[in-house]
C-alpha cells in the first residue's frame, strides 16, 4: 500500500497498512515540518472520485487534528484522520489513527483534538478536547483486524445529529452485498499523487460480498472487473470490503487521510455507520477498500458508551386486513432510527384470548407482513402490534378492531 507524503504529510497517520513508509503517530504528533501544500486543479474530483457535501449535510463526521501540528501550521494542515461522532460525546475512529505502530502505544487525550465542521479553514470548525482515547482489546497491528477506537469528548456536541453505529442484529438488513453506500472524508484525492481538500468529500461506493473480503475471485461493478482479497490479507468477520464506479468508469475509493472516518448506509432515521476508513491495496485501485465492520463491533461500543442504546420510542404502524379465518399484518416502523429486530402483532377477543404472529423487517424497505392464524370467523378481535430490538420493545399501536366475517366469504 502506497502511503502519502506531500501536504498533510501525517495524514492516515501510522496508517497505511503494509509495513513499510508508515508515518508514525509520534511523528506527526511531535510536529514534522509541513510539506508544500498541493491541490487538485480546478474540477478535479477528490476522496478519490468523490464528490462535494453540503454544509450540515455530514455534520456527524469529526477531524482528528494534531495539537501540536495545529499550533504550529492549523488546522488544515493539522488533520490526520477522521471520525464519526456516534452520541454527543463519543466519536469513533480507527485504532491505527490513534496508536503508533511502533510502541502500540495509544495516543494521550491532549495530543488530540475533535473538529466538528464540513470545512477545515481555520475559523470554521468546532474544536473539542477530548477525555480519553479506547482502543478496541483485540485490535490487531499487523493483520490490521478490529481496527477501531472510541474517542470520549471532555464536553458534549450539541446541535448536531450523532450516526447510530450499525448493530449486530441490524446487519442483515442493511449490510447486504450491492447496498449503496458513502464515504465520507477530507483524505487525497489524487490517485497518483497528493491533493488534501479543505471540504469534506463524499465518495458513493457499493458494499461487496462479504467473501470479497476473504476469498480472492472477481467483482464486477459497472464495467470494472475487481479482484478479492484473500484469508491471508483480509478478515470478513471484522472487515468489509467496499469500492465504487462512477459513470465515466472511473473508480471511487478512500485514501490516505480519510482513515478512521464513516462508511454510511441508509438515509433519514435509517442512516447507519456501517464501515470506517481502514486500508486498501493502494487508492482507487481493482481491489477494493477495506472497512472496519461497524456490526460486529457493538459489544465494544456499547461497553465504552458510543452506542446509545434504546428500545424503538413508538409504535409501528400497522393496518389489519380480515381474511376468512385469519388476519393479516402490515407493519411500518416508527420514524426514531432505533434498529428493529422484531415485529409482533396481536388479536384478542372478547374472552381475552390471544393470537400473536410475528415479522422480521424487509431488506427491501417495503413493509413486514404477517398473518394470525387460527381465527374464528364472526368473532371480533382487537388487533394490537409492538417492535422490538434488544433493548426492549416499543409502545404498542393502537388497537385497531377487526372480524374475520367483515371478509366476504366464497361460497363452496
Ligand atoms: N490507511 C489509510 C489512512 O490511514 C486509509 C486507506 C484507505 N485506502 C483505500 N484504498 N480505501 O488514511
Amino acid at each position: 500500500m502506497r502511503v502519502s507524503t506531500g501536504r498533510r504529510e501525517g495524514a492516515g497517520a501510522l496508517i497505511a497498512g503494509s509495513v513499510a513508509g508508515l508515518v508514525s503517530l509520534a511523528a506527526l504528533l511531535g510536529g514534522t515540518p509541513a510539506a508544500a501544500v498541493t491541490h487538485a486543479p480546478d474540477g478535479e474530483t477528490r476522496i478519490v472520485n468523490g464528490d462535494e457535501t453540503g454544509d450540515g449535510q455530514y455534520g456527524f463526521v469529526a477531524a482528528l487534528l494534531s495539537v501540536d501540528r495545529l499550533a504550529v501550521d492549523g488546522i488544515y494542515q493539522s488533520q490526520f484522520c477522521a471520525g464519526t461522532l456516534t452520541t454527543a460525546t463519543t466519536v469513533v475512529t480507527a485504532a491505527h489513527c490513534v496508536v503508533d505502530p511502533g510502541t502500540g502505544v495509544a495516543a494521550m487525550p491532549e495530543q488530540i483534538l475533535v473538529g466538528i465542521g464540513r470545512s477545515l479553514r481555520s475559523d470554521a470548525l468546532r474544536q473539542v478536547p477530548i477525555a480519553s482515547i479506547l482502543v478496541h482489546p483485540g485490535y490487531q497491528p499487523i493483520e490490521w483486524r478490529n481496527d477501531i477506537a472510541v474517542v470520549t469528548l471532555a464536553e458534549p456536541v450539541d446541535g448536531v445529529p450523532a450516526l447510530m453505529p450499525l448493530q449486530q442484529f441490524e446487519q442483515g438488513s442493511y449490510a447486504a452485498a450491492g447496498t449503496p453506500a458513502t464515504v465520507l472524508g477530507w483524505g487525497n484525492a489524487a490517485k497518483g499523487g497528493n491533493a488534501f481538500p479543505e471540504d469534506l468529500r463524499a465518495g458513493s461506493l457499493v458494499l461487496f460480498p462479504d467473501r470479497a473480503c476473504s476469498k480472492e475471485g472477481r467483482y464486477r461493478v459497472g464495467d470494472v472487473d475487481f479482484t478479492g482479497y484473500s484469508p491471508a490479507d483480509a478478515d470478513r468477520a471484522t472487515m468489509l470490503c467496499a469500492s465504487g464506479v462512477n459513470s465515466a468508469g472511473a473508480i471511487i475509493d478512500s485514501c490516505q487521510g480519510d482513515s478512521g472516518g464513516p462508511l454510511v448506509v441508509g438515509s433519514g432515521a435509517s442512516f447507519r455507520l456501517v464501515g470506517i476508513v481502514s486500508w486498501g491495496d493502494d487508492c482507487a485501485s481493482r481491489r477494493p477498500g477495506v472497512y472496519t465492520r461497524v456490526s460486529a463491533m457493538t459489544d465494544f461500543l456499547a461497553a465504552n458508551g458510543a452506542i446509545d442504546i434504546r428500545p424503538p420510542s413508538a409504535a409501528p404502524s400497522i393496518t389489519a386486513q380480515a381474511q376468512s379465518t385469519s388476519i393479516r399484518v402490515t407493519f411500518t416502523p416508527a420514524p426514531d432510527g432505533a434498529g428493529i429486530e422484531t415485529f409482533a402483532a396481536t388479536a384478542t377477543d372478547a374472552a381475552g384470548a390471544t393470537f400473536a404472529c410475528y415479522a422480521k423487517p424487509r431488506k427491501d424497505g417495503r413493509p413486514a407482513v404477517c398473518s394470525i392464524q387460527g381465527l374464528v370467523r364472526g368473532t371480533t378481535y382487537s388487533v394490537s402490534a409492538i417492535s422490538a430490538n434488544p433493548a426492549g420493545n416499543s409502545p404498542p399501536a393502537n388497537p385497531i378492531v377487526v372480524s374475520p366475517s367483515a371478509m366476504p366469504l366464497p361460497v363452496q
